[in-house]
C-alpha cells in the first residue's frame, strides 16, 4: 500500500514505521471541521460548511468541507482531499511532518524504539477487553432470560419494554456474584484482562468478582458497535441508582454517546440528545429512532463532533427540572461554538422525554420536535423567566439583555424574525429592540488568515485528456462515489458486475482498482490515504464532495448494474454478430446462433 512512511532515527539507524492504523486513528482524531476552522471561517449550510477557499483568491466561497465524509473540496480549483491533505498543503509541510503535527495536536503518542513495545502490548489489551464486553453483553442478555432471573423479567415488565427493544439494545441482567468472572476465567482470560475491562473487582480476600450484580445491565456501545461499557440499573429505588463501567482502557465517557450506533441505523438528519439512557431506550421503541444519550456527564466537544458528523440538526431534549435546564445551557453553549445548528425541546407534563412518550405517545413527541424552539428563543424564554416585565426595570433589564443575544445573530432576516418574536410576545416596540441591538453590534474583526500560496496545480479534467465520452465519465464517478458511501449496500454486487476492464477512464480505472484493494484486504484505511498523486487526490475528493441526488440506493445501485450488465451483453452481441459475418463452419454458425439467441433473451429482461 502506499504512503507508508519509515523514518530514519537518528543514532538508532533502526526503521520506524507508521502503521496504516495509527495514520488513521490520527486521522479520525483531527475533526477536519475543527481542524481546517483554524485556518478558514467556516459556515454551515446544510450537510456542508463553506468558506472562502484558502489555496486561490476567491470572493464567493466554494471551498466545502463535509464533516460527515471527513473530506474538503474546492469547487472552484478543485483542490481536496482529507485533512492530513488539508494541513500538508496548507502549513507547507510533507506528509511525515503533518502526521506529527496531527498526532501532537490529538495527544497521540507517536512510536519510537522504546515505546513500540509497551504500544503492542496495550493494543494487545485492549483487543482483550473489547472481547470480554462482548461476552459480558451477550451472557448478560441470556441471563435476563433465565427462570432466576424473575426480578428482572418483572421490572422490564414495569418499564414496557418489550423483547424487540431488549434485543436492540441487548439489555441484560447481570448475576448475583461472580458468574461473569468465572465464565471469562474458563474462557482463558487473566486476572490482568478482567480487571482492564472493570467488569470484574478484586474483592478483599484477593479473588475476583463481578463488579455488576443484580441489575439491569445496558451496554454502552461505540459509534462503530464496539461494547465499550456498560450502565446497570437498580431494580427498585435503592441508590445509586446506576453504577457505571468507570473509563478505562476502552471507555471515556465523553468521547461516547449511548445510543448511536443503533441510531445511526436510521435517518440521523436530526438527532436527539437526552440525558438518559432509559429516555433513549423508551423513545426508540416507540418509533424515535434518532435518538441518542450523553453518558451521566456534561456534553463534551467530542460528543458534539460525533453529532456534528452525523446529523444537520441536533435536538437538545433534556429535562425540565433546573439542572436539566443548566446542562442545556451549557450543551448549546459548546455546539453552538461547533457550528452546529441546535434546537431545544420543549415538553410540558412530564419530567423527560421517557415519562412524556409513554403519557402522551409518539405522536405528539414528535409535534415537539418538531417545534423545538432555536438557541435564541430558548435563552430569551429562561431570561424571561427570572424576570418581572410588568416591573420597569425588569423589562429594561430584559430589553437589555435580549439585545445582547439578538446582536450575536449575523443572519438579518433571522435576526428580524426573532425581534418581530419577541416584540409580540413581549409586547415591546420593535424600535427599542432594533435601537438596542444596533448599539451593541460590533463590527467583527476578520481573522482568517491571509494565505497566499503557490497555485494549486490545474484541476485534471478528466475528460479532456482522455476523450471519455462524459456521459461514461459520469456514470463511473457514480460507481466511485456510492463504493466509497455504501460499501456495505453495494461492494459485494458491483465486484461482482464491474471489473477494473469495464472502466473507461484511467483514472476511473485507477481509482477502483483501489478501493476493491482496499475493501478486499478489510482495512480500515482512509481511501483518499491510499494516493499518493495530488492530482489523483482532488480528482478523487470532487467526487466524494459532489451530490449525485441519490435517494434510494439500493435502486440507484440496481439502475447502475443494469446499465453495465446491459452494456456488456449489449457488446457481445456484436462480437457475435460479428462473427456470424465470416465464414464459419455450419456447427460453428448453430452455436454461435444459438448464443445469440440467449443473449437476446438476457437482454430483454435487463430492459
Ligand atoms: P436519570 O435519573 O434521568 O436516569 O439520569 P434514566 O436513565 O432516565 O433512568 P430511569 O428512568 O430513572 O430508570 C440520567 C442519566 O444520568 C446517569 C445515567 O447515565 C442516566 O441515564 N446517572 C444517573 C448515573 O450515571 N448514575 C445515577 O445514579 C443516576
Ligand atoms: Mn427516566
Amino acid at each position: 500500500m502506499s504512503n507508508k512512511i519509515s523514518i530514519w532515527r537518528k543514532g538508532f539507524r533502526k526503521l520506524i514505521r507508521y502503521s496504516d492504523e495509527l495514520i488513521e486513528e490520527i486521522r479520525s482524531s483531527n475533526d477536519i471541521v475543527d481542524v481546517i476552522s483554524q485556518y478558514v471561517i467556516l459556515k454551515r449550510s446544510g450537510r456542508n460548511f463553506f468558506g472562502l477557499c484558502p489555496f486561490h483568491k476567491e470572493k464567493s466561497p466554494s471551498f466545502s468541507v463535509s464533516p460527515d465524509k471527513q473530506i474538503f473540496h474546492c469547487f472552484g480549483c478543485g483542490v481536496g482531499g482529507n485533512v492530513i491533505h488539508f494541513v500538508s498543503k496548507i502549513e507547507n509541510i510533507n506528509f511525515k511532518e503533518t502526521l506529527e503535527l496531527l498526532a501532537n495536536r490529538a495527544n497521540i503518542a507517536l512510536p519510537t524504539l522504546d515505546t513500540s513495545y509497551q504500544d503492542n502490548k496495550k493494543a494487545m489489551l485492549k483487543s482483550k477487553v473489547y472481547e470480554i464486553n462482548e461476552i459480558a453483553a451477550k451472557f448478560y442478555h441470556e441471563t435476563l432470560y433465565k427462570p432466576t432471573s424473575k426480578e428482572a423479567q418483572e421490572y422490564i415488565k414495569k418499564r414496557r419494554l418489550d423483547n424487540r427493544t431488549l434485543k436492540s439494545f441487548l439489555i441484560g441482567y447481570s448475576g448475583t456474584f461472580d458468574e461473569l468472572s468465572r465464565l471469562l476465567k474458563e474462557k482463558g482470560y487473566t486476572d490482568e484482562e478482567i480487571l482492564a475491562s472493570s467488569l470484574g473487582i478484586k474483592a478483599e480476600n484477593g479473588r475476583i468478582i463481578d463488579r455488576f450484580r443484580r441489575r439491569l445491565m445496558i451496554p454502552i456501545q461505540d459509534a462503530t458497535g464496539r461494547f465499550i461499557a456498560f450502565g446497570g440499573r437498580v431494580l427498585d429505588d435503592s441508590k445509586p441508582k446506576y453504577i457505571n463501567s468507570p473509563e478505562n482502557i476502552v471507555y471515556s465517557k465523553g468521547r461516547n454517546l449511548f445510543g448511536l450506533n443503533i441510531a445511526k441505523k436510521g435517518d440521523t438528519k436530526k438527532i436527539i440528545i437526552v440525558e438518559g439512557y432509559m429516555d433513549a431506550i423508551s423513545l426508540y421503541q416507540r418509533g424515535i429512532t434518532n435518538v441518542v444519550a450523553s453518558l451521566g456527564t456534561a456534553l463534551t466537544e467530542n460528543q458534539g463532533r460525533l453529532l456534528r458528523k452525523n446529523s444537520e440538526q441536533i435536538i437538545i431534549g433534556y429535562d425540565a427540572d433546573g439542572a436539566g435546564q443548566a446542562a442545556t445551557l451549557r450543551g448549546l453553549e459548546i455546539l453552538q461554538n461547533m457550528g452546529c445548528d441546535i434546537r431545544v425541546l420543549q415538553i410540558y407534563g412530564a419530567k423527560d422525554p421517557d415519562e412524556f412518550i409513554i403519557k402522551y405517545g409518539p405522536e405528539r413527541f414528535q409535534k415537539c420536535v418538531d417545534s423545538a424552539i432555536s438557541l435564541v428563543e430558548f435563552k430569551v424564554k429562561i431570561l424571561k423567566q427570572n424576570l418581572n416585565l410588568e416591573n420597569v426595570n425588569d423589562k429594561i433589564k430584559f430589553l437589555n439583555e435580549v439585545a445582547k443575544i439578538l446582536a450575536k445573530v449575523d443572519n438579518n432576516i433571522e435576526k428580524e424574525i426573532y425581534i418581530d418574536k419577541i416584540s409580540e410576545e413581549y409586547k415591546i416596540s420593535k424600535e427599542a429592540i432594533y435601537g438596542e441591538v444596533n448599539k451593541l453590534i460590533y463590527t467583527k474583526t476578520n481573522d482568517q488568515k491571509i494565505l497566499q500560496r503557490n497555485p494549486v496545480k490545474a484541476y485534471i479534467k478528466n475528460e479532456k485528456s482522455e476523450k471519455v465520452d462524459e456521459s461514461i465519465i459520469k456514470r463511473e464517478k457514480m460507481v466511485i462515489y456510492i463504493l466509497v458511501n455504501y460499501p456495505e449496500e453495494s461492494y459485494n454486487a458491483i465486484k461482482n458486475t464491474i471489473t477494473p476492464e469495464d472502466i473507461k477512464s484511467e483514472l476511473d480505472k485507477k481509482i477502483i482498482e483501489k478501493i476493491y484493494e482496499k475493501y478486499e484486504s478489510n482495512s480500515t484505511s482512509d481511501i483518499l490515504d491510499q494516493f499518493e498523486e495530488e492530482e489523483v487526490i482532488n480528482y478523487l475528493s470532487g467526487i466524494m464532495a459532489d451530490d449525485f441526488g441519490i435517494t434510494d440506493i439500493n435502486k440507484c445501485i440496481e439502475d447502475l448494474l443494469n446499465t453495465y450488465n446491459k452494456e456488456k451483453l449489449v457488446n457481445k452481441r456484436n462480437e457475435i454478430i460479428k462473427k456470424l459475418e465470416n465464414n464459419n463452419t455450419s456447427e460453428e454458425t448453430a452455436k454461435l446462433e444459438q448464443e445469440l439467441n440467449e443473449i437476446i433473451l438476457k437482454l430483454a429482461k435487463v430492459k
